[in-house]
């Protein structure tokens, strides 16, 4: 006879715990001081949405929601939040290498309550999911943490291991590499440009661009080394839907989405690329406002190009939500 496989609840009973978290990995912080995130990113108050959206990606696309959910990279709990709230299985395991994010979406879940999924809070680091059991969840969830993530491949057989079959990896704002390299390219004429108009780039400015420049290509490159790297990877749909097809997992991309955009009031956060650039250099790449309010005007046609290729359709592919999906039956 077959062996009966372990139930989820008795799984998560048998993990060792260290200081007070299950632990599958060996901690880490993360690159940056964690209690900064938010501020940099102005998240000031917990917000379901993003998670209420991935929720509600589920309903559509029929996705089995009846087993646990996993999310890897929880950070500040911008989509746990959510997703504890509106998960609609039984169990909801959190995680993270870093305990500091850990306790910060502990103590976000906890404060703000009202959450029917059970919450289990572990150290895990997405590059060693081979002790996870086989077939355990529903869903696995990552916003923003896909590109952090060294061995990529591996990472989604992994996850198509532990899907059950009609179950997704659920991913949202992920870097698409066509999108960061037009940033790129458009970024290299702003010297050009701003001369043109007489104005010199200051030091501080030239610094900026030259890390922005070195990020992309960092990022795009796969012949590099990038264990020491915070900041991994950029992706594109075409290579992620490869790799999924691979393991079993069927891929359906939403370019330019967020998780949010899917619940209530059904918003775009993603207006067009001018917009998501400029957001881009300041709150990401740390460009002064003076040096980005020159960049809006003195490229102006240059921006306006690109939006205005993109008025009918949603591009160019710079983020996205990818879910894959776990096919019935196939060779995962
Ligand atoms: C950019 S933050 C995103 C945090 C959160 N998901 C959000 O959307 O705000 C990336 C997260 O991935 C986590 N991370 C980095 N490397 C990881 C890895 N190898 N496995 C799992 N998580 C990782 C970091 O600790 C951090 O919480």
């Amino acid at each position: 006879m077959p062996p009966v496989p372990e139930s989820f609840t008795a799984w998560i009973h048998r993990l060792p715990k260290w200081r007070g978290w299950l632990q599958l990995s060996p901690a880490r912080p993360y690159m940056h001081t964690e209690g900064d995130y938010n501020t940099q990113y102005g998240v000031t108050a917990p917000d379901p949405t993003e998670g209420q959206g991935l929720c509600a990606l589920l309903a559509t696309h029929q996705i089995d929601s009846t087993g646990p959910a996993l999310e890897i990279g929880c950070g500040t709990g911008y989509l746990s939040y959510g997703l504890a709230r509106y998960y609609p299985g039984p169990d909801f395991l959190i995680t993270d290498p870093s305990p500091a994010f850990l306790r910060l979406t502990q103590n976000q879940l906890e404060e703000h309550g009202a959450v029917p999924a059970r919450r289990y809070y572990a150290v895990l680091n997405a590059d060693d999911l081979g002790d996870l059991p086989s077939g355990m969840f529903s869903v696995i969830a990552l916003r923003s943490t896909l590109h952090h993530i060294l061995k990529v491949e591996d990472f989604i057989a992994a996850c198509a291991r532990l899907l059950r079959p009609g179950g997704a990896l659920m991913m949202g704002a992920e870097p698409c590499e066509s999108g960061y390299l037009l940033m790129a390219a458009v970024a290299q004429s702003i010297p050009a440009a701003l001369k043109a108009a007489g104005i010199d780039m200051r030091p501080a400015w030239t610094e900026r661009l030259d890390d922005f420049l070195a990020t992309v290509k960092f990022s795009c490159l796969r012949d590099l080394d990038k264990t020491n790297a915070e900041d991994k990877h950029y992706f594109s749909p075409h290579h992620l839907g490869e790799l999924g097809a691979a393991h079993g997992l069927q891929l359906k991309f939403h370019p330019t989405s967020s998780f949010r955009d899917f619940a209530p009031p059904y918003i775009q956060s993603f207006h067009c690329f001018s917009s998501f650039f400029l957001i881009y250099l300041q709150f990401c790449m740390s460009f002064d406002p003076e040096f980005v309010g020159l960049i809006r005007t003195h490229l102006k046609d240059q921006l306006a190009f690109i939006d205005e290729c993109h008025r009918s359709h949603p591009g160019p592919e710079i983020t996205g939500v990818f879910i894959l999906r776990k096919m019935a039956s196939g060779p995962a």
